[in-house]
């Protein structure tokens, strides 16, 4: 295998000093490619009474307004696009919840740029030319798939574009075609591990060396146990369609401390939810990023509603952002208590007798809402372990969380398992 530090790009190599001047004259050419070409941005810019030039340090930034989902709802599909028409070789879209999806949109040096930062994540993932990597992202216009598929090839990797879904297929490609490495969501990666199971086929035994895992929060917890089964290097991949999909923020293998950002392309922020308030590095807020480099769709101080802290460069120069604990519209506030699904994911995996799948019920119960944990079974649980397990749980909520849940411990393979991203809340209240 070769030396991580020979295979570094250019900008991986740049002192601290060199990159903040970089992002510095990159910020003020890309507010004024923004400012010319969006007439969102010409008329955000103008009502807060600025103009690009006014941008004179990376701290002026915070004066800018920020740009939020619903404005990219209100500019659909095309009104963020900032060359035209014949310029744009892909458009994406994220599903969202409700409403509109967002549509982005890349030039040929988008796509570029895209697949250069997937290349520098899957070696920081421990990546070398040559390795075959299993892409079990869905294909399509959801960012994952081609987003990984094209920075696999551009690593020099072979890619087997698995997409999601056929469950049985994947751990018979896994099997035949004996890929290093593997590029899924963790809770697609655990339906993967039901079915090695199910086959009878030992998951710790396949060609499997790193997995690069993202697209939805998942913890600490969630990286042991899925080590463990596969005997594998778990890192988390971060990114968004709006910024540019897989490939905005990587963990390095070696140190698996927190996510690096490219920073010197993708320029991040923390601020606080409410006041919109910039906070320092430490600080756990949202995070905000402004993009330095990309023509189609230049995006300045982006509310991601994902929450997390920017903490020192360690194995890169760049600074890191700590996984992401939640967002802050799944958050759950219950009973005037705070309340994330990857703190029940810490709980439930720590558990004797239940298996890493559970869900959060809500419901209303009089004028009160109350939430369910509902984890499902080890197979070879007893009664009374499962007794004991709904115990542990509801009083760690209660120790950990600080609110009072229902715990209900349901039959093996009963919960609906991911083939995706997973939705952990089932939100059952009246309208
Ligand atoms: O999920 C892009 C992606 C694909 C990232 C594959 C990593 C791997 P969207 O569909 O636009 O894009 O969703 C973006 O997903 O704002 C986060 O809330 C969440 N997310 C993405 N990566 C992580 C991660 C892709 N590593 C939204 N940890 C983001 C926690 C993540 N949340």
């Amino acid at each position: 295998m070769a030396d991580a530090t020979e295979l570094l790009d250019s900008g991986e190599l740049l002192d601290p000093e060199a990159l903040r001047v970089l992002q510095l004259e990159r910020l003020r050419k890309s507010l004024r490619h923004a400012y010319d070409n969006v007439p969102f941005y010409r008329e955000s810019f103008d009502k807060a009474g600025l103009r690009p030039e006014d941008c004179h340090s990376l701290a002026d930034l915070a004066r800018f307004p920020f740009t939020t989902k619903a404005d990219l709802r209100e500019n659909y599909p095309y009104g963020m696009f900032a060359v035209p028409q014949d310029r744009i070789r892909r458009i994406h879209a994220s599903s969202g919840t409700t409403g509109r999806p967002t549509v982005v949109g890349y030039t040929e040096a988008d796509l570029s740029l895209w697949s250069d930062m997937v290349a520098r994540s899957i070696r920081a993932a421990g990546g070398r030319p040559g390795d075959k990597v299993h892409v079990a992202y869905g294909y399509g216009l959801f960012t994952g798939g081609l987003g990984a598929h094209y920075g696999a090839e551009r690593m020099g990797c072979t890619v087997i574009p698995a997409s999601g879904g056929m469950t049985a297929r994947q751990v018979q490609l896994i099997q035949d075609l004996k890929p290093e490495i593997i590029m899924v969501t963790p809770s697609y990666m655990l339906t993967i591990l039901d079915e090695f199971e199910r086959q009878g086929v030992d998951p710790r035994g396949t060609s499997l060396r790193v997995g690069v895992f993202g697209a939805e929060p998942w913890t600490e917890q969630m990286r042991q146990e899925i080590e463990e089964r596969f005997a594998i290097d778990a890192v988390d991949i971060y990114g968004l369609s709006e910024v540019i999909g897989p490939g905005v923020a990587q963990e390095c293998v070696e140190t698996k401390d927190g996510l690096h950002v490219w920073e010197d392309h993708f320029y991040p922020e923390i601020v606080d939810p409410i006041s919109g308030e910039v906070l320092p590095d430490g600080e756990e807020g949202e995070l905000v990023f402004t993009s330095l480099t990309k023509e189609a769709m230049p995006i300045v101080r982006y509310r991601t509603r994902d929450l997390t802290r920017l903490l020192p460069g360690t194995a890169r120069v760049f600074r890191r952002m700590e996984k992401v604990t939640g967002r802050s519209d799944d958050m759950v506030i219950l009973r005037g208590v705070n309340l994330f699904p990857t703190q029940v994911e810490e709980i439930v995996l720590r558990t004797p007798g239940v298996a890493p799948h559970f869900q959060l019920r809500l419901t209303r119960e009089g004028r009160l809402d109350a939430l369910t944990v509902r984890a499902e079974a080890r197979p070879d649980a007893s009664p009374e372990t499962r007794e004991e397990a709904a115990r542990a749980i509801a009083a760690a909520v209660k120790d950990g969380i600080g609110v009072s849940v229902a715990v209900e411990i349901v039959e093996p393979e009963s919960l609906e398992r991911s083939v995706g991203k997973i939705r952990r809340i089932q939100d059952l209240r009246p309208r």
